[in-house]
C-alpha cells in the first residue's frame, strides 16, 4: 500500500496555484501514476462557470499528456471543514485511470484525512462493458 503523505503534500503545493476568483475554493490533486511518477492539478474556474475544471480533472490531463494511463493512489486537498470529496463527474473519470485497488485520500489543509478506495467512489458507474451491443 503506497504512503499517501508525499501525495497529500504534492496536492497541497499545486493547490496554492488554483485559480478560483468565483468560488475562492482551491482544490489541489495528484495521483501516483503506474511508473512511480506525480501528477498533479488544481481547479481552474471561468467566468461562465460550467467551463471550469476540477483539481482533478488537471491532474488527469497532466498524467496522461505524461505518457501514463494508470494510477495508484489519488489525493485531492482543500481548505475544507471535513476532507474534500471528488464531485460525480471527477469520480467517473477517476475511475477510468484507477488501478486495480488504487486509494484516494481526501483532506483538508488542517491535517484531517479521509481514505478509501478508487472502485467505491462510484457504485454503478458507467463501464465499457455496457457498450457490448454497441
Ligand atoms: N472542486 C474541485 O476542484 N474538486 C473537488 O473535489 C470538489 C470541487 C472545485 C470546483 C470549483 O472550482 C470549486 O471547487 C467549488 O466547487
Amino acid at each position: 500500500m503506497p504512503d499517501p503523505n508525499d501525495l497529500v503534500a504534492a496536492a497541497a503545493a499545486v493547490r496554492e496555484n488554483a485559480y478560483v476568483p468565483y468560488s475562492r475554493f482551491k482544490v489541489g490533486a495528484a495521483l501516483k501514476a503506474a511508473d512511480g511518477s506525480v501528477h498533479r492539478g488544481c481547479n481552474v474556474e471561468n467566468v461562465a462557470y460550467p467551463e471550469g475544471t476540477c483539481a482533478e480533472a488537471g491532474a488527469i490531463a497532466a498524467m496522461v499528456a505524461a505518457g501514463q494511463t494508470r494510477f495508484a493512489e489519488a489525493a485531492v486537498i482543500a481548505d475544507s471543514p471535513v476532507p474534500v470529496t471528488p464531485c460525480g463527474g471527477c469520480r467517473q473519470k477517476l475511475i477510468e485511470f484507477a488501478a486495480p485497488g488504487a486509494t484516494i485520500t481526501m483532506a483538508t489543509t488542517d491535517g484531517k484525512t479521509a481514505r478509501m478506495a478508487v472502485a467505491d467512489l462510484l457504485p454503478g458507474a458507467f463501464d465499457q462493458a455496457q457498450m457490448d451491443n454497441a
